[in-house]
This record gives structure tokens, C-alpha cells and sequence, in this order.
């Protein structure tokens, strides 16, 4: 229990209990932890802290003991004492209303247990969509040295001899069952193969967007984001996690010496070149809020420009996580992008990107990550849309869009929120067709409240049966990682709160250009501030806890959907 050599107390000084006697309190403290078995031999390490989001609610961290096990063993390979503790879990389908109202609370979680509970270092094991936002974003406040490792993703199932994993072909084949193509007896088969391990999804949606972004921001070992959560691979990186953490612990780099505004870019560069999920942007946005970086949706715009998409993984593309795995992973990836990276920022192994790119060698013949000269598609996967509907921005994934529609100007058929989506969609009398335009309102992050991934609203049934298979659909809500279609999202300042979105009826026009990046209400300004002034504002209720906490201190999604009073003020 010696103090590191800042002169700080470490390990098991760290952070006493406040009893008036300090001296009391680490006695006491001692106590309670030969309780466990612990010696004096093993409480004079360095303390590794291992966040456990195990749980039975969350089968995409079900292999979780076996890190933990592993990293642990990793911790005490390398001479420190790996204490495990327990943190929230969240899974994106056991969750209500959505699991994103429950990030910023498991962030909060996080950060307070870093802070509260005495650890040198901490390894963060996370891996479904928001619970890695949430420990980066907790991490970056506690600033406490961190390393974010992931669970990996799922392998990929098969339906009568296609090839199949979630959740972009559950959404495909939920398509097709209501167009009628698929019956009651197929779609049942179909929910048996989507699945067929523990792990994240198995394409490129939010959760291995996330840990394809954690190497990037550097708060990853290389090489960790890809290895399928069931294999042996999986458990040797949570090793090799474990022993880092505790190099980590005695080199005092702490998330903000790694989370720097130059990290934050290449972050930017590998979510564009992946054809990564939108919900990323509100989670850098996030993570770069808690340490006092501005994120700036042009900037992201303009690197879209000359950032190509170079992976071929679904739903921009065809092939899964495994895939990318045994093309090399992200040190493939890295070494492609090297001419756009900031190779100067700091990673947790102490050396920088740029090192870090040179020591993974040279890569291999294969199809799942293109050179720079041969790209998937010639822009970035996301371009930001500005214009009388979204003054403050919105987003549209144009590498899972149907190229036409991204030039497009249609009726908008409008629904005020979910309630009203559910009950009319499907109605064989709605007015609706192909060429027209849905626009869903109240699914931001007030109006929900938060900000469900209902954004890729159904086709309507009519529709659908009749073979259409895309049309534009415009909201303040997100869309899941593992989406496609031409969907228009994240619209600023959302409806609730009064944005131009609220404003939009039945028959008004409007039009999209993702070359001219437009998104525009096709009605006239008097007539917009007409209606704003008749038609009240519909935050909903929130008379007491976490509801009326959250209501009351989201911020939009331009600043990553965090609470105002976590983030930080400018570095
Ligand atoms: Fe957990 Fe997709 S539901 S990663």
C-alpha cells in the first residue's frame, strides 16, 4: 500500500472512508477485506478495478465471468491485486423505454464507483450499444487511469443455407414477414438462427462501432475491437488487458491525457471509414463533452468528404464482425487510414497511435477492408443535413441509403409521435405512397423522452405488399447501428422543445439534398411561426426521480444527448 510517486496514497490508501481518523479508517478498511481472504502480501499492490456488467438481462455480456477471469488472471500476472465490482448493465432490447434514457445513469454509476471505491486503474468491460458510451463517458470524468475492453461480438447463424446474424438481417427478414414473403412458421426459424452465441451484434451496428472507435480514441489495446466474444482470443486479449492496466496504474496516464481533441478525430475518421452507426456521433459527442471538447458536426461533415468507407461489413455492406476479424481487424484498418490519422495522440500502452500502427507490420491479401485506393463507397458512411427543419443539424447515413432517394423532394405524411405511428401505419386507408415522405415527431431526447431508435419507421403495410422496400423518413429520434434505408435523423432542435420539426403537417413539402447537405421545410417562415404560436409545446410529464432528472437536464443531440450538468466547460 505504498503511495505512487506523485506522493498521492495508492491502492488500498486511496480514497478513505471519512471517520474523522484516517489511520481509522484504513484499519478498518483492512479489516473488512481480510474478511475476503486477502493478505497483507496482496494488499500492498497495486488495486486493478474490474466493472462487471454481468447480467442475466444482458446475454450480449454473457460471457463476461470468463474476462473477468482472464483479466484478472492478466492483473495478477503482472504483480497488481484485481478487485472485481459491479456496475449497471444495459441491453438494448431489455430496456424500457430504450436503453439510451439509461446511458447517462450507468455513466453516472460508473464515474461515482471509480471515484468512490480506491483503484489504481480500472478495466471497463462493456459491450453492448450504450453500456461502452457510458463507461468511456464515467471513465473521462473519473480520470482515473482506464482501459476499455469489449466482449466481442456474436458469431452468425444460418437460415436455409443464407447466412445470417442480428440484427441487420432481423430487420430484413421482419421486412419481409410484414410484406407477407415470409409466414408465421419461416419467421420463427429465422428468430432461432439470428443468434447463435453470447456476444454484441454481429454486424456493424452501435456496439462493434463502439469498440472500433475505442481503439481509435486509444482507450483500447490494439488489435482488441474484433475477436468474437466466444473465442480463445477474446480471453487472451482480456488477459493481455488486465497485465496493461496495471503498467497503466504505474504510469499515471489518466482518460484525459489519452481523450484529446486529436484522438477525438481519428475516432471521427474510423466512424466514417467503417460506415459506422449514427448513435456513435452522439456518444463521441458525449465522451468529448465530459473532458471539455467541443464536437463539431461540420468538421465530421467535412471529413466525410475525403474520408472513403473502406469496410465491406453490413448494414452498409456484406460481411460480419468474424469477417473483419480474420482480415486483420483494426490494425488493418489503421494501417489503410494512416495518411488521415493524427499518429501523435497517446494510447494506453503508453505509445502512440502512430507506433502502435508500425509495431502491427504489414497486412495480407483479403476483400473485408479495401485500400484507400479501391474504396466501398467514395465518401464517408454519414453526412450532416442543415435547413428550416433542422437548423442545429441532422444526420443521414448515405452508405445504407437508396442512392436515388438521397435527392428528393415529397409530401410529407406525418405522425405526432409513436402512439400515433402505431395506431395509423398500417391502416389501409392511410393517405401514402412511395414517393412520399414520413416524418415522425416527439422521439427526441426530451420528447420520448430518450430518444428511442424508432427513427426507421415501418414501411407502410400497403406499401410494403406492393414491393416497396425504402422510402425517406425524417425524425428526431436514432435509428439502430444496424439499420438501413434512406432515414434522416437526429433533427436539432428536436419537436418537443419547439423545433421546426413540431411544425410540419400532412401535404407540406419538403426536400432533401445530400449533395447540397439540405434538409428544408418547403413552407414559408410566416407560416412556420404561425403555427409555432397556436400549437403548444408537448414536453411530456415527469413529476419526480430519474424521469424528471432526465427531462429536466438533457441536453439535444448536438451535444451528445449527456446531462448539461456532467459535461465539462472548454479545455
Ligand atoms: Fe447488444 Fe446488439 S443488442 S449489441
Amino acid at each position: 500500500m505504498n503511495d505512487d510517486r506523485s506522493g498521492k496514497p495508492s491502492g488500498m490508501r486511496r480514497g478513505l472512508t471519512s471517520y474523522g481518523d484516517a489511520r481509522f479508517s484504513l484499519f478498518l478498511r483492512k479489516a473488512f477485506i481480510k474478511g475476503a481472504g486477502l493478505t497483507d502480501d496482496a494488499l500492498d499492490r497495486a488495486v486493478i478495478g474490474i466493472a462487471d456488467t454481468g447480467s442475466g438481462f444482458n446475454p450480449c455480456h454473457g460471457n463476461m465471468p470468463a474476462l473477468v477471469e482472464a483479466v484478472s488472471r492478466g492483473v495478477l500476472l503482472a504483480g497488481g491485486l484485481p478487485v472485481r465490482f459491479p456496475t449497471i448493465s444495459l441491453h438494448e432490447s431489455f430496456a424500457n423505454p430504450t436503453s439510451m434514457y439509461l446511458r447517462n445513469l450507468m455513466s453516472i454509476d460508473t464515474e461515482e464507483m471509480i471515484r468512490a471505491q480506491p483503484m489504481d486503474a480500472v478495466v471497463l468491460i462493456g459491450g453492448c450499444d450504450k453500456t461502452v458510451p457510458a463507461q468511456l463517458m464515467g471513465a473521462a470524468s473519473a480520470d482515473v487511469p482506464a482501459i476499455q475492453l469489449v466482449t466481442g461480438s456474436m458469431l452468425t447463424g444460418s437460415h436455409r443455407g443464407t447466412r445470417v446474424g442480428a440484427c441487420t438481417d432481423c430487420r430484413r427478414y421482419w421486412a419481409r414477414h410484414r410484406a407477407g414473403e415470409v409466414d408465421e412458421e419461416e419467421i420463427s426459424q429465422v428468430n432461432e438462427q439470428l443468434v447463435p452465441s453470447v456476444g454484441t451484434c454481429s454486424v456493424m451496428g452501435t456496439a462493434s462501432t463502439m469498440a472500433c472507435v475505442v481503439e481509435a480514441l486509444g482507450m483500447g489495446l490494439p488489435g482488441s475491437a474484433s475477436a468474437p466474444a466466444v473465442t480463445a482470443q477474446r480471453v487472451r486479449v482480456a488477459e493481455r488487458s488486465g497485465a496493461a492496466a496495471v503498467a497503466l496504474a504505474r504510469s499515471g496516464i489518466t482518460p484525459s491525457r489519452i481523450l484529446t481533441a486529436g484522438a477525438f478525430e481519428n475516432a471521427l475518421r474510423v466512424l466514417l471509414a467503417i460506415g459506422g452507426s449514427t448513435n456513435a456521433i452522439l456518444h463521441l459527442t458525449a465522451i468529448a463533452g465530459r473532458v471539455g471538447i467541443a464536437l463539431d458536426l461540420a468538421r465530421l461533415d467535412a471529413m466525410c468528404a475525403d474520408t472513403p468507407v473502406l469496410v465491406d461489413l453490413k448494414p452498409s455492406g456484406e460481411h460480419y464482425m468474424e469477417d473483419f476479424d480474420r482480415a486483420g481487424g483494426m490494425p488493418a484498418l489503421l494501417r489503410e487510414l494512416k495518411p488521415l490519422l493524427d499518429l501523435s495522440t497517446l494510447t494506453v500502452t503508453g505509445a502512440t497511435l502512430g507506433e502502435e500502427i508500425d509495431r502491427s507490420g504489414p497486412g495480407f491479401p483479403q476483400e473485408v477492408i479495401r485500400p484507400l485506393a479501391r474504396p466501398i463507397y467514395p465518401q464517408g458512411g454519414i453526412a450532416v443535413l442543415r435547413g428550416n427543419l433542422a437548423p442545429r443539424g441532422a444526420i443521414v447515413k448515405q452508405s445504407a441509403a437508396t442512392a436515388k432517394l438521397l435527392e428528393h423532394e415529397g409530401r410529407a405524411v406525418v405522425f405526432d409521435g409513436l402512439a400515433d405511428l402505431a395506431q395509423r401505419i398500417d391502416d389501409d386507408a392511410l393517405d401514402v405512397n412511395a414517393d412520399d415522405i414520413l416524418v415522425l415527431q416527439n422521439i427526441g431526447p426530451i420528447g420520448a423522452p430518450g430518444m428511442p431508435e424508432a427513427g426507421m419507421l415501418p414501411i407502410p403495410r400497403k406499401l410494403a405488399r406492393a414491393g416497396v422496400r425504402d422510402m425517406v423518413r425524417i425524425s428526431d429520434g436514432r435509428m439502430s447501428g444496424t439499420a438501413s434505408g434512406t432515414i434522416v435523423l437526429h433533427v436539432t432542435p428536436e419537436a418537443a422543445i419547439g423545433g421546426p420539426l413540431a411544425y410540419v403537417r400532412s401535404g407540406d413539402r419538403i426536400r432533401i439534398s445530400v449533395t447540397r447537405r439540405e434538409l428544408s421545410l418547403l413552407v414559408g417562415d410566416d407560416e412556420i411561426a404561425r403555427r409555432a404560436r397556436e400549437q403548444p409545446l408537448r414536453v411530456p410529464d415527469a413529476p419526480r426521480g430519474y424521469r424528471k432528472l432526465f427531462v429536466e437536464h438533457v441536453t439535444q443531440a448536438d451535444q451528445g444527448v449527456d446531462f448539461d450538468f456532467l459535461r465539462l466547460g472548454p479545455r
